[in-house]
């Protein structure tokens, strides 16, 4: 595996998988299946201060750059790209908007966090200009707003990783309290037992260390609340345990 400071450095065809490091066994799933879809596994580690709604929250982030180095060339990572901030953000560069969906749900707890996504994405598929790049389902909600601006990149849809007790994977993960860690499998119970809304709250309701924002059934095509005209259903959920923001999804299957 080569890394590499500046995309210049980077081959002219590849699968992407952009990440903010920390990585773990979710995004080795990731770089496995790039490289089904070309010999170049790019992954590129920039942890993004336009989508942290805090100054706080940017410092919290983890920051593992041995272990990255390590799983990336472990998973198949054939060019690591760690590019620096004038590289990804020269002046004047141009900022992307997420829209309206960009404004409900995470975008409604994180105000401009879609539209930070949004811009940096666009960055990093112009200056890596991938044939396919990969997304996990487990960021549901970023996965619609970017396929929406894709454009000549094709996204690729990986399932989400978990725990052996059903808890996704995600970098924040390491932040829970082991009372937290356990509480935090509610999620996961909820979203495989419940077959409405009112039983997926009142499941996650169960679970006392859990502060619900959000557990709605939303269409997967619109991402918008579900009707009673909607097919393609999707369970979401967001919530906190010990400060730390975890979210889920899970589809729900066709509405006849
Ligand atoms: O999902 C993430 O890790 C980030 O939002 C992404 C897509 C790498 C953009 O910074």
């Amino acid at each position: 595996m080569k890394v590499v400071t500046n995309a210049r450095e980077l081959p002219s065809a590849c699968a992407f998988v952009p990440t903010m490091g920390a990585l773990h066994a979710g995004h080795a799933s990731l770089f496995q299946l790039a490289k089904k879809y070309s010999e170049n596994v790019v992954a590129s580690i920039f942890i993004n201060p336009l989508q942290f709604e805090s100054q706080e929250d940017l410092a919290k982030y983890p920051r593992t750059p041995d272990i990255d180095i390590e799983i990336a060339a472990t998973a198949g990572v054939t060019h690591l790209w760690l590019p620096n901030q004038s590289e990804i953000y020269p002046e004047g560069f141009a900022k992307q908007s997420a829209g309206p969906i960009g404004d409900i749900y995470e975008g409604k707890s994180r105000p401009g966090h879609f539209d930070g996504v949004l811009t940096v994405v666009r960055r990093l598929f112009d200056l890596v200009n991938p044939t396919v790049a990969i997304f996990g389902e487990k960021d549901f909600q970023q996965l619609h707003l970017i396929k929406a601006i894709a454009g000549e990149v094709e996204i690729i849809t990986a399932p989400t990783v978990r725990e052996n007790d059903g808890l996704a994977m995600s970098s924040r993960n390491v932040r829970l309290t082991p009372e937290g860690r356990t509480a935090a499998t509610v999620i996961y119970r909820a979203l495989t037992q419940a077959k409405t809304e009112e039983e997926l709250r009142a499941i996650l309701a169960t679970e006392p260390a859990f502060t619900v924002d959000y557990a709605d059934f939303i269409d997967e095509q619109s991402f918008t609340h579900a009707q009673s005209s909607s097919s393609d259903l999707r369970a979401i959920v967001a919530g906190w345990i010990n400060g730390v923001r975890l979210i889920d999804n899970m589809p729900m299957g066709i509405r006849a």
